[in-house]
């Protein structure tokens, strides 16, 4: 899959993509506790200088601004950085904001102190030269010692069972619509990547689109694939790109609902 069709499936994401959570408000909150004190633990008191090479709409990117980092957020979709930028100023977070891919990072050589890369996606990228590319331009704009912060779904249980549906979630707006999210999974021959259809179903007169009668559901499907890379393997492409000290960080020790890794340049 190419990258224009990733860029493609976030960008018809963006508008939507909050839903995907129950309360976006209180994941940035949440989700800034979790960074923000992985980020002291291993560098110390911040401010830091962070970049979220995934930053998506800025669920990361804009919590940890405003807890004081000095944040850049880079994305493969426009639309999703366009989305991050204005949410920021929204929240009062200052975020610098660009697109960019991960495995060129048009940024300089060790300029942060730590990158995030957060919530699958990496698993984004299908290839070993892709994971290799992305974790060269990681290491590359990280100052000597700096952080890698990565977080993936936990793949190896998965791969065992190649579940072909994710269980709905709810999420319910401010005017009391309701979105459902779930995903269907149709897994390849190799057993490690699998197409992932995501369907958002949003209650008529709820998206802020025209022509709703209020007595149904709009339903949004988007498309793509994604690798279910292991920790292991994971951890294998850190080491090859130059990482040190390797180590994952279970949703107990961390609060967050997957697996971190952390690594040093
Ligand atoms: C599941 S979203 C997570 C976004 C954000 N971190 C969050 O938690 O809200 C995955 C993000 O990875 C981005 N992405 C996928 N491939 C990328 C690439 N090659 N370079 C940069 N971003 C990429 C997508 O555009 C999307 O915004």
């Amino acid at each position: 899959m190419s990258s224009s069709s990733v860029r493609r499936f976030y960008d018809e994401l963006t508008a939507d993509y909050h839903r995907i959570f129950p309360d976006w408000d209180v994941s940035i909150a949440r989700q800034a506790t979790t960074f923000d004190t992985l980020l002291g633990a291993h560098l110390g008191p911040g401010p830091h200088r962070v970049l979220d090479c995934a930053c998506g709409i800025g669920t990361q990117a804009i919590g940890l601004a405003l807890r004081g980092h000095d944040v850049t957020g880079t994305d493969l979709s426009p639309r999703a950085v366009a989305r991050a930028q204005t949410e920021a100023a929204t929240r009062g977070a200052r975020i610098t904001a660009a697109v960019a891919d991960m495995r060129r990072l048009p940024l300089r050589p060790g300029a942060f102190d730590a990158v995030l890369c957060a919530d699958n996606a990496l698993p984004h990228l299908l290839t070993g030269d892709d994971v290799a590319a992305a974790l060269a331009a990681v290491h590359r704009v990280l100052c000597d010692d700096g952080l890698l912060v990565l977080t993936v779904r936990d793949y190896a249980d998965i791969r065992r069972t190649r579940p072909t549906s994710t269980s709905p979630q709810l999420s319910t707006t401010a005017d009391g619509g309701t979105t459902i999210t779930f995903q269907l999974w149709r897994w390849h021959d190799d057993g490690e990547r699998y197409d992932l259809r995501h369907f958002q179903l949003i209650p008529d007169g709820h998206d802020g689109r025209d022509g709703s009668d209020g007595t149904g559901w709009r339903v949004h499907e988007r498309v793509t694939t994604c690798w279910a890379l292991t920790t292991a393997q994971l951890t294998d492409f850190a080491t090859a790109a130059g990482f040190t000290d390797v180590t994952w960080h279970t949703p107990q020790e961390t609060g967050f609902y997957q697996p971190v890794l952390t690594a040093r340049r």
